[in-house]
C-alpha cells in the first residue's frame, strides 16, 4: 500500500442465513466482484469483502424451526454462503461471520465508544417491530398489521438502550449536501434526505426478550441490535478497533454495494453510527435495483425463489454473469425471464462474441500455421478498429470508476464486439486468402489483437471464459491487466496459438 498504488475497498452486505442463498444474493456478490475486478485489473490495490449476519431474532427463530441450535444453523448456511462466493468464481479476500470473536469484539468496542461519547442512553421500548426486515417501524408506517415492505409486524416492549440518532438530523443533511456523490445511483438521494427530512427518532439499540446476539458490555441480559451489529463488520473486517493499516488506507476508500431495500441502514444509520464515534465515512453507499422472476415477486411463499446454482447449470456461469450486469441498467429494477436470458446468450454471447473468437482463431489454426502472423503495414481500416481496441478502458472507465454504471461498460464493449465484426465481413480474410496472403496475415493479426484487448476487458465480466480466450492466445498471465491494452504488449508474431473450444454454446429449448 507503500507502493503508490491507489486502493479501493468494496463490500457487499452480510446476507442473513436464515435460508440458502439465492439470485437475489448473488447479482449483488457478482455486481462487486466486477468492480472489484474491473478495478484490480485496472491497477488499484483492492480489498473486497463479503461474509453472513449471522445473530438476531430471525435466525434464532430459523434455527429453532429447524430444531438446531443458531450456532449449529449458522455454520451450515453460513457455509453455503461462503461456497456460492467459490461457484460464482468471486475474488473477495475475505469472508466475514458476525459470530466470529473479531467481530463481535469490534462491536462491543465500538458501542463502549458510542456509550463514553454520550451517545447512548437506557430506557424502554413500545412499539412495532417486523422480524423479517429486523427493523422497528414507526405507527404511522404500519397498514393493516403490516410494515412497508410487507413484512408482518409484532408489538414489542422491552427495556432497551437507544442511540442519539435525534442528535444526527442536521449533520446528515449537511453531509448529504457536501457530498453529493455518498449516495448512488443520484435519483436515492431524495429518497434518503426526505425519509431524514421527516425527523429522524433515537434508535432503539439493544434487545432483551432473545439471546442470540453480541452481550451489550456491562449488561449482558440484552444483545446488540442486530443492525447495529451487522454494519460494523465493514470495519471489523479491517481490524478496527486497532488503527491497522486498513483502517487508515482503505476505510476512507470504501464502496457498499446493496440492494435498495436496505439503502437506510447505510445511508442513514451507518454514517451516524460513524459521525459517533469519529471515524471516517464511506465514500459511497450504492443501491442497486430489485430482480423479479418473469414478471413477479421473488418470495419463498410463492415458491418462485431462483436458486442461482439452476442457472449456472442451464446455461452455464459466465453467460449468468453477462446476463445480471447486461439485462439491467445497474440501480434499476430487472425481471430474469427463460426468454432474456437465452436472448442475451444466443445473440450477445454465441453469435456476436463466440462467433468472432470461433471465425478468428479457426482460421489461423488452418490457414495461417496456427501462429501468430507478421502483420504488413496498416491501413487506415486497421488503425481505427486496432485504437478503438487499445483505447476501451478508456471508454469504459468512467462508467464503472465514476459511475458504477456496469450496464454502460458492458454496452461499451460490445460496441466495439460489433465493429470487430464489421471489420471481419468488410476485410473478408478467407477471400483474401486466395488473393493477397500478405494482406490476409495483417488483417488476421489485427483481428487477433482485438480478441486480446476483448479478453482483457470483459475478463471482469466473465473471468473465466476470457482467461481460456487470453490463454489461446497465449497471453502471459502476468500480462493480463489494463496496461497491457496498448501495442507494446501486442502478441509477438511467430507464437503458437492454441486451438479454441466453443466459448459459448448457443442454447437451444427441448421440444
Ligand atoms: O438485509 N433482487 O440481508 P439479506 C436484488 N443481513 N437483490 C436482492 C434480492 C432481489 N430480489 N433479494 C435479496 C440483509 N437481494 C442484512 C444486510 S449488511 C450490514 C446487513 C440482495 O440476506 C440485496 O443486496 O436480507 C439485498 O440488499 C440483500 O440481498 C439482502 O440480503
Ligand atoms: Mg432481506
Amino acid at each position: 500500500m507503500s507502493s503508490g498504488q491507489k486502493n479501493f475497498y468494496i463490500t457487499t452486505p452480510i446476507y442473513y442465513v436464515n435460508d440458502k442463498p439465492h439470485i437475489g444474493h448473488a447479482y449483488t456478490t457478482i455486481s462487486s466482484d466486477v468492480l472489484a475486478r474491473f478495478m484490480q485489473m485496472d491497477g488499484y490495490n483492492v480489498k473486497f469483502l463479503t461474509g453472513t449476519d449471522e445473530h438476531g431474532q430471525k435466525v434464532e427463530q430459523s434455527a429453532s424451526l429447524r430444531e438446531k441450535t443458531p450456532q449449529e444453523f449458522t455454520d451450515e448456511i453460513s457455509y453455503t454462503f461462503r461456497k456460492l462466493a467459490k461457484d460464482l468464481n468471486i475474488i473477495a479476500d475475505d469472508f466475514i461471520r458476525t459470530t466470529e470473536s473479531r467481530h463481535k469484539e469490534a462491536v462491543q468496542h465500538l458501542w463502549r465508544v458510542l456509550q463514553d461519547k454520550g451517545y447512548i442512553y437506557l430506557g424502554k421500548y413500545a412499539g412495532w417491530y417486523a422480524v423479517r426486515d429486523e427493523t422497528f417501524y414507526k405507527e404511522d408506517e404500519i397498514k393493516d398489521g403490516l410494515a412497508p415492505t410487507g413484512a408482518p409486524v409484532e408489538w414489542v416492549e422491552e427495556p432497551s438502550y437507544f442511540f442519539k440518532l435525534s442528535a444526527f438530523e442536521d449533520k446528515l443533511l449537511k453531509y448529504y449536501e457536501d457530498h453529493p456523490d455518498f449516495i448512488a445511483p443520484k435519483s436515492r438521494m431524495n429518497e434518503v434526505k426526505s425519509f431524514v427530512q421527516g425527523g429522524l427518532e433515537d434508535l432503539s439499540v439493544s434487545r432483551t426478550t432473545f439471546s442470540w446476539g453480541v452481550p451489550v458490555p456491562d449488561d449482558p441480559s440484552h444483545v446488540v441490535y442486530v443492525w447495529l451489529d451487522a454494519l460494523t463488520n465493514y470495519i471489523s473486517a479491517l481490524g478496527y478497533p486497532e488503527k491497522t493499516e486498513k483502517m487508515n488506507d482503505m476505510w476512507p476508500e470504501a464502496l457498499h454495494i446493496v440492494g435498495k431495500d436496505i439503502l437506510r441502514f447505510h445511508a442513514v444509520f451507518w454514517p451516524a453510527f460513524l459521525m459517533a464515534a469519529d471515524l471516517p465515512l464511506p465514500k459511497r453507499v450504492y443501491a442497486h435495483g430489485w430482480w423479479t422472476n418473469e414478471g413477479e415477486k421473488i418470495s419463498k411463499s410463492l415458491g418462485n425463489v431462483i436458486d442461482p446454482y439452476d442457472i449456472i447449470g442451464t446455461y452455464g456461469l459466465d453467460p449468468m454473469r453477462y446476463f445480471l450486469i447486461r439485462a439491467v441498467p445497474f440501480g434499476q429494477d430487472g425481471d430474469f425471464s427463460k426468454r432474456g436470458m437465452i436472448g442475451r446468450l444466443n445473440s450477445d454471447l454465441a453469435n456476436d462474441l463466440g462467433n468472432l473468437v470461433q471465425r478468428v482463431l479457426s482460421f489461423v489454426q488452418k490457414h495461417a500455421s496456427a501462429k501468430v502472423p507478421v502483420a504488413g503495414e496498416f491501413l487506415e481500416s486497421d488503425k481505427e478498429i486496432l485504437q478503438k481496441a487499445y483505447s476501451i478502458a478508456e471508454k469504459v472507465r468512467p462508467f464503472v470508476v465514476k459511475e458504477q454504471a456496469l450496464h454502460k461498460y458492458a454496452e461499451g464493449v460490445w460496441q466495439l464486439i460489433s465493429d470487430a465484426n464489421k471489420y471481419i465481413d468488410r476485410q473478408q480474410p478467407w477471400s483474401l486468402r486466395k488473393t493477397d496472403e500478405k494482406r490476409m496475415q495483417t488483417v488476421l493479426y489485427v483481428l487477433l489483437e482485438v480478441l486480446r484487448c476483448l479478453g482483457l476487458i470483459i475478463k471482469p465480466i466473465m473471468p473465466d471464459s476470457m482467461d481460456r480466450l487470453m490463454s489461446w492466445l497465449g497471453v502471459p498471465e502476468d500480462e493480463r491487466q489494463f496496461y497491457a491494452l496498448s501495442p507494446s504488449h501486442a502478441l509477438k508474431p511467430g507464437v503458437d496459438l492454441l486451438k479454441p473450444e466453443g466459448l459459448f454454446p448457443r442454447y437451444t429449448e427441448e421440444e
